[in-house]
């Protein structure tokens, strides 16, 4: 089934200079961009985006690594593109993430770990509905 999913491209990547490198792993794996711009959250805003990890211990630095510079937010859509994303990312924290993975490849540690991406249909639609409007979407 199509679906659609919210990537971040992260302040440590766009800092490291490698978000073509990231969107270029996107294109390969048949992922299509049907929407993309540059952000810089506000504080305030990653804790509303990352909400439902408010109270955890990492929930300061981890928002404040989020507002701490520009990110790319971008929406793929394809066949599982939720799955299928969230297995090219790799698992959280690079030392637990596959061979072949975005994470393996670029990310530092599990706070600076190069992108984000929606867990669920539902994550989703909010995440995607956070950054764009209806007309900002070039899907099918
Ligand atoms: S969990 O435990 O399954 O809820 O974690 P996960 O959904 O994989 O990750 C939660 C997001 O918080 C970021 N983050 C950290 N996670 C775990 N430990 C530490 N120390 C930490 N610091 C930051 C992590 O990068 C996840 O961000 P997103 O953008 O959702 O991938």
């Amino acid at each position: 089934m199509k679906e659609r999913t919210l990537s971040i491209i992260k302040p440590d990547a766009v800092a490291k200079g490698i978000t073509g490198e990231v969107i270029k792993h996107f294109e390969q794996n048949g992922f299509k961009i049907i929407a993309m711009k540059m952000v810089h959250m506000s504080k305030k805003e990653a804790e509303e985006f990352y909400a439902v990890h408010r109270g955890r211990d990492f929930f300061e630095g981890f928002t404040a690594f989020m507002s701490s510079g520009p990110s790319v937010a971008i929406v793929l859509e394809g066949r599982e593109v939720i799955r299928r994303n969230r297995e090219l990312m790799g698992a959280t924290n690079p030392k637990d993430a596959a061979e072949g993975t975005i994470r393996r490849e670029f990310a530092t540690d599990g706070r600076r770990n190069v992108v984000h991406g929606s867990d669920s249909q539902e994550t989703a639609a909010f995440e995607i509905s956070y950054f764009f409007n209806a007309f900002e979407v070039f899907g099918e």
